[in-house]
């Protein structure tokens, strides 16, 4: 059934007259449209000078499976119950771009644009608005995002970080387990690792991730620009998501890799936990970061220092290794170990095997 109706209407609901099918109506309203909801359980609408168009139920889907399009694993960030596609495109980079994902229980649809799917809770909001604390919406803004891999990220350097090859080279050692398996590159900035691990050809899957929509421009322009990137191995998705709130079922991910990024997460008790959750048994979490020790650790008001940075920029300062350890400790990951050099550290733990 597909019907239009123009003009002043006046429809009222009585109690059980509100189904699935009403709920799925779509309500195309122009401007200075007034809407009174009435609490008595009698729901009136008025609306003025609106065009009022019923249509027909989303057909049942099916969730989509490994090989048929990039659906596998991702789900609603509200239920965190799988997503299903409703429209035919696939989901890799590029092809995005009019992807529509359903969750098939709370029915929240989710879509895609040109660069990224995105699937924050947020997402469709039109009156609600929120701000992440300073060192995520920091990387949301388009300078910083452009700069990020034209001098930026290379001047981690003088803190220690070897430089996105040689962590790349790093990281791979520690995800030798779950070769072939896919890969979460969360916070992934304009994507100097995503490219690395789809390029490597090691992984079925590389799925990037990051809250910065600008960002998340960053790597698809420069995946389009790169010229040795495989046409063939096009099993890239991008997706904008909370890290504290990841779009993947439970165990369903063979590994997360997240670098330069833990000191930036607005909580990373809870990150580390949804990456917990989201891994398999035997999943494999690698990340990078700074540690404020050595010579730092002898300043006097430290403490007071790094509770006034974090309070203010909402971002976290490491100041040894055993706190690291706990923190994955605390998440349920097991046989943390770790590697130094300066201020940097990669970490790397794994979700025990049942
Ligand atoms: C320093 S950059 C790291 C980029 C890249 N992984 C690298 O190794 O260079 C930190 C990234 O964390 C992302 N980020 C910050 N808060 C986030 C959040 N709440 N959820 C997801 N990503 C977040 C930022 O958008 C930014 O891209």
């Amino acid at each position: 059934m597909n019907s239009v109706i123009t003009g002043n209407i006046r429809l009222t609901f009585f109690p059980g007259q509100l189904n699935k099918n009403s709920a799925l109506c779509l309500f195309r309203v122009r401007p200075f449209t007034t809407a009174v909801f009435r609490r008595n359980l009698t729901s009136e609408i008025r609306v003025f000078s609106a065009t009022f168009v019923e249509t027909e139920p989303t057909a049942p889907v099916a969730v989509d499976k490994e090989g048929s399009g990039g659906a596998s694993g991702l789900a609603c960030s509200i239920c965190y119950d799988p997503l299903a596609r409703i429209s035919d495109s696939p989901l890799y980079v590029g092809a995005t771009v009019g992807s529509n994902l359903q969750c098939n229980t709370c029915k929240k649809t989710y879509f895609g644009n040109q660069t990224h799917l995105d699937l924050v809770a947020s997402r469709g909001s039109k009156q609600y608005d929120e701000s992440m604390p300073l060192a995520t919406e920091f990387f949301r803004t388009p300078v910083i995002s452009f700069l990020y891999e034209r001098g930026w990220r290379q001047s981690f350097v003088f803190s220690g970080f070897p430089g996105p090859e040689k962590e790349f080279d790093m990281a791979k050692n520690y995800l030798k387990p779950v070769l072939g398996g896919n890969i979460v590159d969360a916070s992934c900035g304009s994507g100097m690792f995503t490219r690395l691990f789809a390029k490597s050809g090691l992984f079925s899957h590389v799925i990037a991730l990051d809250y910065s929509e600008n960002m998340l421009r960053q790597c698809y322009e420069f995946i389009e620009e790169e010229e040795n990137f495989p046409k063939e191995y096009k099993k890239v998705t991008l997706v904008r998501a909370d890290i504290s709130r990841l779009p993947f079922e439970s165990s369903s991910i063979d590994a997360v890799h997240a670098g330069a990024a833990l000191h930036c997460w607005p909580s990373p008790s809870i990150a580390v936990a949804e990456v917990s959750r989201v891994l398999r048994p035997g999943g494999v979490f690698v990340a990078t970061t700074y540690i404020l020790d050595g010579p730092f650790a002898f300043l006097p008001f430290l403490r007071t220092f790094r509770e006034n940075i974090m309070g203010i920029s909402g971002s976290q300062i490491f100041v040894s290794e055993r706190e690291l350890e706990d923190l994955c400790r605390g998440c349920g990951l097991v046989g943390f170990t770790c590697i130094r050099n300066g201020l940097f550290v990669m970490i790397s733990a794994r979700k025990r095997s049942s």
